[in-house]
């Protein structure tokens, strides 16, 4: 193979499949936590099928294997394709792959077993984190490189995106994980106190921001154009909602933290400054959303549209919702309840699941040599299937957290709480129930897509496109 005129996809189409594989993985143990919640006994007394250790693996193998996996996927198809260029040390990218890949094996093993540094969504130990940063600056090396050999005039929006993620996740990492080992296997943080919790919310509103958010956006500006047929609405717009969410959501970090030993002022500053993230926020979802202006037909027939568009919807729901539940008087009724995790859900499994399943099935069928994918009506049934899961999970989840909130504030006549704690967990069951429900119905849709994809890409060769000669004046 002439590997000077084609694109590398051979890692595209790694990351692509690790994408539903690890999709599937981490949302089975999702569905499996949910029926912990619901039937507890479910853990049979073995440690480390207890919700405590299942619950960070979720968390972990959700965002960074499948999450990851396919942001990795597709930043290394736009950036090659919207740059006309090769990929970049294409010996350092398939070292992406494999060392994400043992970083997500570890993940499986070390969290199961117990090990964990404690601050959310940055469980993993010391030796896994160093591999974590090695893994990250050959992402950015083989990501900026190809950037820079471009035969393109202008670096396009996607890649704005993209880079913003790459850079970001490198900082938030390197800060938040400074820690001291005293074991192989066990090290503490080098902050302490409300300085802890503050570098740990700056990471860990960043990693929505940029890890969950940013990248995606990436992945929004170039499959809806494409699948579109249309040109993004709005260069401009695009580039004033790319500063203002780069800048914005750095300080928005102290709104997981009111109520808390952190001053004041500077939950108000979080508090602020997640108001103010609105607007750049759905600038986002409005340019997405106008791309398809003269091309709204399209949405009846083309079911990939469909999880693109969609998924948009509920990017701006939860980005609606989260400045909403920021204001210190409405934290006050959520926080700690499952409205918080509600929310959560909106935005993965509406948002970045949504985009993600969309901007696989196009490029599936494209990296393997067909036009499309073995059955469009299935692509159908999955995009129904995962929104009314996901429809189910969240709208309980919004009811069973206001009414624990409620729950837990009320105050009978005599002073006394109207509720012991045990009464708010009785009355959340049924609703655990539903969430349950919903979460089955949105793993089944991903196993009808894992059936999809076999039978496009079984006893398919492996294709990799030809780069244009000529480079055009645009991207
Ligand atoms: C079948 C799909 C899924 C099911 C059934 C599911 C279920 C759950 C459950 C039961 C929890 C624990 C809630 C609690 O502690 O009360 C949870 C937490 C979480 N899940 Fe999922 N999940 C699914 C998919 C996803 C996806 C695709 C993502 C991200 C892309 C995701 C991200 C998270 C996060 C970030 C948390 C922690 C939330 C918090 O601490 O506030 N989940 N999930
Ligand atoms: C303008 C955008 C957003 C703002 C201002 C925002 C705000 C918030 C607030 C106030 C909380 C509750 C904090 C607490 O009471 O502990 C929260 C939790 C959370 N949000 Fe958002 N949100 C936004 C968008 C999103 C999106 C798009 C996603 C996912 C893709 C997301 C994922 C999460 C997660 C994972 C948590 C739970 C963190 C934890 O406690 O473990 N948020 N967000």
């Amino acid at each position: 193979m002439d590997k000077t005129n084609t694109y590398n996809y051979t890692v595209v189409r790694q990351f692509a499949l690790m994408t539903v594989v690890w999709g599937i993985v981490g949302m089975l143990v999702g569905v499996v936590i949910a029926a912990q919640l619901r039937w507890p006994e479910l853990n049979f007394n073995i440690p480390w099928l207890t919700y405590g250790r299942l619950r960070p693996l979720h968390t972990n193998a959700v965002i960074f294997a499948f999450g990851g996996s396919a942001l990795f996927a597709s930043s290394y198809y736009v950036v090659q394709r919207t740059c006309h260029a090769r990929l970049f040390a294409g010996g350092l990218a398939a070292f992406t792959f494999w060392g994400w890949q043992a970083v997500i094996v570890l993940a499986a093993v070390t969290l199961p077993l117990g090990y964990t540094t404690g601050k959310e969504y940055a469980e993993l130990e010391w030796p896994i984190d160093i591999l974590i940063t090695l893994v990250w600056v050959a992402y950015a090396v083989v990501f900026f490189g190809t950037i820079a050999k471009r035969r393109t005039p202008h670096i396009y929006v996607a890649n704005w995106f993209f880079g913003a993620f790459i850079l970001t996740i490198a900082l938030l990492h390197l800060v938040n994980s400074a820690e001291v080992p005293v074991t192989f296997w066990k090290s503490y943080s080098a902050y302490a106190g409300v300085q802890d919790a503050m570098v740990q919310w700056w990471y860990g509103h960043n990693a929505v921001g940029f890890f969950l958010t940013a990248g995606f956006l990436g992945m929004m500006y170039y499959f809806i154009p494409k699948q579109a047929g249309r040109p993004v609405y709005s260069y401009r717009l695009s580039v004033v909602h790319f500063w203002a969410l780069i800048f914005t959501y750095m300080w928005a970090g102290p709104h997981h933290l009111h109520y808390t030993a952190l001053p004041d002022w500077a939950q108000s500053i979080g508090m602020v400054f997640s108001l103010i993230l609105l607007a750049p926020s759905w600038g986002g979802m409005i340019n997405g959303m106008m791309t398809l202006s003269g091309a709204w037909h399209k949405l009846r027939q083309d079911p990939i549209l469909k999880f693109l568009i969609v998924s948009l919807s509920f990017y701006g729901m939860s980005t609606f919702e989260g400045p909403m539940m920021s204001i210190k008087t409405v934290n006050a009724l959520s926080h700690y309840t499952d409205w918080t995790i509600g929310h959560v859900h909106s935005g993965a499994l509406g948002w970045v699941g949504l985009v993600t399943m969309g901007s696989i099935y196009y490029l599936i069928p494209r990296l393997f040599g067909r036009t499309e994918m073995h059955s469009v009506p299935l692509i159908n049934t999955h995009f129904w299937m995962a929104t009314i899961g996901i429809v189910l999970y969240i709208a309980s989840m919004w009811i069973a957290g206001v009414m624990q909130g409620l729950m837990w504030r009320a105050v009978s006549d005599d002073g006394t709480l109207t509720y012991t704690f045990v009464e708010g967990v009785k009355a959340t069951y049924p609703f655990y129930t539903i969430r349950l429900l919903g979460g089955l119905l949105y793993l089944s849709g991903m196993l009808v897509m894992a059936y999809n994809v076999w039978k496009t890409v079984a006893g398919r060769q492996a294709v990799n496109a030809t780069i244009p000669a000529v480079a055009p004046a645009h991207a």
